[in-house]
Parts: structure tokens; C-alpha cells; sequence
């Protein structure tokens, strides 16, 4: 294949560190235990790898809350150990991405601690403070991700605090040179370890309005939504001025060789673009969440790619992601059966596929009994469901105890099926979701028209999606989806489309000839090779 960056030909793994592998019997996973499992990484075929927070943190957020940018949490290991992933990582002929948190640090980081120490301590502007209203009240009507104000009152200096997310997680003010050049300080530490990119948490939230004005009321909100959704962020969320940030870390990456950026971004289509920056000069990559945000419908997704394609500024590289760490598991949004139909749409559409670690052996969401509910954000919104805990399980390995995540009690319950679940067995099943998922990233490694092919749509209904990859003097492929559970059929033009499957959701159709019309079972999906015309 013609060579092209990294970032826009591998598949992206993101691990949850904590969930992948325990090396040391505490119950957590570790360091040492991604590098023994990276030969299972290779042999499903993954070239990048990004790690959620490894960093010091009081994990009053899971790591998203960090108090020192530039080491490794003892639970995860040490610097030395991170080294020695990387290497291992590297050696493999793979790329590690680290999250990077900077719109917030932990309350308990010394900036915030100086900063809260006094109003006219140097590192007072590194926060966000604000005086009372005249009536004492709350600063601007801003709400907190997780629930409640986003405003802390401190007692000690008389101030409020802004924080988007908890209040153990105060907001940096980026509109603060110092903060600036202290933050990139922090990438530049670990782009000279040699780490090849970053995903940005959270990268719309980092400049807000700065007038601080009140935020309109959402006329859509009901009572089942999350508080936060009362109000619409308009001035503490994607503010213009967040874009001059963005520009200065990528240049900072392109200062070095091959890195790149990939940015946390919930906005609407023709928003989300934007990120891409003037002239490409912004995130390489802001994730594209429709998948993740859509109801899975076959006319709804269809249309969402094309306006998705057709929204992309030239030469702005697509990507797609199908879970994370944020949201429910695609198996317990859709199904067993449509997760398989869902891997063969995440890796056979153009741009970058990032899974989410467990999609691949089908993993589900877990019920947490309450009180083992850990995620703050299950814990302060406790009637409306909506805890994270769920789909940050350990990792179901094999059938040995703990489902060979680890020797001691896990943090976090895991999925008492892992008998029956789990990649040892999966591994060696022809027809389970983890051979589907490595016959479809072996063959993008094979074939150019899957990776930079251009995408061309031929169908869509109520049922199916259908459309073509192609790529110069390459095989073109046609792609079929039935996003329905029950038939559905496709009946192109006499003589059009005629090929071999190569890789379904049902291995008995591979080999098959396709001619004429079609028909695809609920729940089934195909990849046909097209006959070369000449
Ligand atoms: C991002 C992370 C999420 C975290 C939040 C605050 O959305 O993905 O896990 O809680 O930012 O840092």
C-alpha cells in the first residue's frame, strides 16, 4: 500500500487501563500487564494503541483528574515501566497515543493548590475565580457535566471556582499565556520520550465565553436527560478563540516527526468540522461520535455518512468510533448480531476506525449493584442511570479465575459469562465476532480501496446500507449491511456488482458468487470483492 501517515491507515485500540490486564494481584490493571498482552494486539492486527489516564491522579474521576502530567501513577507502574511499553509497543511496529487532560487538572495538583492559596498568588489567573454576583449569588447559571453548579465557593479567598466537569476538577484558564506554555511543556515531555500522539479529553470545553454570560435554556430538555442538559453550553463550550489553542499544539506536533492529535469533540456535524482547523492546521483527527450517538437505523446512518462526507473540509481525514469509555457498549445498544453488522460498517468506511477494548469478543455492559457504583458521574445523578461503570469491565481473557484479568479482586465486577465469553475461546471459533473483527482489519491491510478508497454510496433503505470502495488500479469492493433482523434484498442492474464475498458476518457465504440481486439475512452482512472489469 502506498505510504501513508500511520494515523490515517492503522485501527486505533483504546485500552482502559485500568480494566486491560493486572500484572500485580491488586485488582487494578497495569503497565506490565498491556505489555503482556500487546502480542494479542499484533495478532488482531491493531497498529495504534491509545491509553486512557496513566498519570497520577486522586481518581476522583478515573484518572481524568490529574495532579501531575509528567509521571505514572503507582497503580499503573512507573516511568521506567512506561518506557519499557513503549519500546515493546514500538518494536511491534506500533504507535502508543496518550490521553492528554487540558482543559481540567485534579483539585489536589500544586497549580490548583497555589492558585487557591491566596488572590494574589502568581498562579491565582491559572484558574478560573470569580466574585459572588452583587445579590451573593452564583457567578453566570453554568451547570457542571456531572450535575449541580459548575461554581465552588472557597472559602479561604471568597471566591468561586469554575469547574465543567467536578469540582475536584477545576477548569484551567487557557486564556493564560503561563498555562499555555506550562501545558505544552507537559506534551513536549512525553513527545520527547517518544510518544506518537494524543487524544484530547474534552477540547471543545477548554476556552469559555469571556464574558462568562448565562447559558440559553435548552427548549428540548425533559426530565429523563442529564441536569446538564437543562441549559445549552453555548458560552462555556466551543468558544471561537479555542481554535488559536488548538493551532498552537498542532504546531508543536509538527515540530516533530509523524505525531498527531486526536480531539474529544460532542458537536453537531458542521460544528465538529471546524476542529479540523483552518488549512488542516487544528486536531488531525476530532472524533466523529455518530455512530455512537445515533439510533441504529439503516436510513438515519446512511444519511449521517453522507452529510459526515460531504461536511469534510479537503483533505480532512475521516474517522469513526464505535464505544468508549463514556458511553453504554455497542452490544448492549444493538445487539450480539448487529454488533457483528456494526464492525463490518466501523472498518469498511472511510477513515480511521477507533474500537473500544472488549467490542472486539463482543463484550456487554455489566449491571453494577448500587453500592458498587464507583463512576462519579452514577454516583451524583443516582435516579437517571447513568453510570460509566458498566462498560469499563475487566477484560475477559480465557476461563480461568477473574476471567485471566487478574490474581486478586477486581476493581470492578466482571461479567459473570466470561466463561462462555472470552477471547481464548473466541479465538479459536472461525465464526465468533473476534475472527470477524481480525478477517476485516487483515483485509484493510490488504487492500488500498478499503483504507483510501474513495467512498461512494449505492443504496439505502429502511433495512440496508450499501455502498463501494474504490481506490486506482486497486479491487473494488461492494459493501452490504442489513442493519434490520430480518431479510432484505438489493437489486442492482443487470450485470453490476458481480464478485466474490470475501469476508461476512456469515462465514458460509464467504467464497460465494454474487450475481444479480442480493439477499442478505437479518442480522447479515457481506464484503464482495468486485470482478475486474477489464
Ligand atoms: C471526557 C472523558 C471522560 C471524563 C471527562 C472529564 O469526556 O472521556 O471520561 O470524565 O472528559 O475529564
Amino acid at each position: 500500500m502506498k505510504k501513508e501517515l500511520w494515523w490515517k491507515t492503522s485501527v486505533i485500540y483504546q485500552i482502559y487501563p485500568r480494566s486491560f490486564q493486572d500484572s500485580n494481584g491488586d485488582g487494578v490493571g497495569d503497565l506490565k500487564g498491556i505489555i503482556e498482552r500487546l502480542d494479542y494486539l499484533q495478532w488482531l492486527g491493531i497498529e495504534a494503541v491509545w491509553l486512557s489516564p496513566i498519570y497520577p491522579s486522586p481518581m476522583a474521576d478515573f484518572g481524568y483528574d490529574i495532579s501531575d502530567y509528567q509521571d505514572i501513577h503507582p497503580l499503573f507502574g512507573s516511568l521506567a515501566d512506561f518506557d519499557e511499553l513503549l519500546e515493546a509497543v514500538h518494536s511491534r511496529g506500533m504507535k502508543l497515543i496518550l490521553d492528554f487532560v487540558p482543559n481540567h487538572t485534579s483539585d489536589k495538583h500544586p497549580w490548583f493548590l497555589e492558585s487557591r492559596s491566596s488572590r494574589d498568588n502568581p498562579k491565582r489567573d491559572w484558574y478560573i475565580w470569580q466574585d459572588a454576583a452583587e445579590d451573593g449569588g452564583l457567578p453566570n447559571n453554568w451547570l457542571g457535566v456531572f450535575g449541580g453548579s459548575a461554581w465552588e465557593w472557597d472559602e479561604v479567598t471568597g471566591q468561586y471556582y469554575y469547574h465543567g466537569f467536578l469540582k475536584e476538577q477545576p477548569d484551567l484558564n487557557w486564556r493564560n499565556p503561563e498555562v499555555r506554555e506550562a501545558m505544552l511543556n507537559t506534551l513536549r515531555f512525553w513527545l520527547d520520550r517518544g510518544v506518537d500522539g494524543f487524544r484530547v479529553d474534552v477540547i471543545w470545553h477548554m476556552i469559555k465565553d469571556a464574558q462568562l454570560r448565562d447559558n440559553p435554556v435548552n427548549p428540548d430538555y425533559t426530565e429523563y436527560m442529564p441536569t446538564y442538559d437543562r441549559l445549552l453550553p453555548v458560552y462555556s463550550t466551543d468558544q471561537p478563540e479555542v481554535h488559536e489553542v488548538i493551532r498552537e499544539m498542532r504546531e508543536l506536533m509538527d515540530s516533530y516527526e509523524e505525531r498527531m492529535m486526536v480531539g474529544e469533540v460532542y458537536l453537531p456535524v458542521h460544528r465538529l468540522m471546524t476542529y479540523y482547523g483552518v488549512d488542516n492546521k487544528g486536531a488531525h483527527l476530532p472524533f466523529n461520535f455518530q455512530l455512537i450517538s445515533l439510533p441504529w437505523d439503516a436510513a438515519v446512518i446512511a444519511a449521517a455518512i453522507d452529510e459526515y462526507e460531504g461536511a469534510l473540509p479537503t483533505d480532512g481525514w475521516p474517522n469513526w468510533v464505535l464505544g468508549n469509555h463514556d458511553r453504554p457498549r455497542i452490544v448492549s445498544r444493538i445487539g450480539t448480531e448487529q454488533a457483528r453488522v456494526a464492525a463490518m460498517l466501523l472498518l469498511t468506511l472511510r477513515g480511521t476506525p477507533t474500537m473500544y477494548y472488549g467490542d472486539e469478543i463482543g463484550m456487554r455492559d455489566i449491571p453494577i449493584p448500587f453500592d458498587e457504583v464507583q463512576d462519579p458521574q452514577g454516583l451524583n445523578m443516582p435516579e437517571k442511570n447513568l453510570s460509566r461503570d458498566p462498560c469499563r469491565t475487566p477484560m475477559q481473557w480465557d476461563d480461568s479465575n477473574n476471567a485471566g484479568f487478574s490474581s486478586g479482586k477486581p476493581w470492578l465486577r466482571i461479567d459473570q459469562r466470561y466463561v462462555r465469553n472470552n477471547v481464548e475461546l473466541q479465538r479459536n471459533d472461525p465464526d465468533s465476532i473476534l475472527s470477524l473483527y481480525r478477517k476485516l482489519i487483515a483485509l484493510r491491510q490488504r487492500e488500498p480501496s478499503l483504507v483510501l478508497g474513495v467512498y461512494t454510496p449505492v443504496f439505502a433503505d429502511q433495512q440496508m446500507i450499501v455502498y463501494l470502495r474504490t481506490y486506482d488500479g486497486s479491487a473494488s469492493f461492494l459493501v452490504a449491511l442489513n442493519l434490520s433482523h430480518r431479510p432484505a434484498y438489493f437489486r442492482p442492474v443487470e450485470g453490476q456488482y458481480l464478485g466474490v464475498v470475501v469476508v461476512s458476518t456469515n462465514t458460509e457465504l464467504e467464497g460465494t458468487r454474487v450475481s444479480g440481486s442480493l439477499s442478505l439475512a437479518g442480522d447479515e452482512a457481506v464484503v464482495v470483492r468486485l470482478d475486474r472489469e477489464d
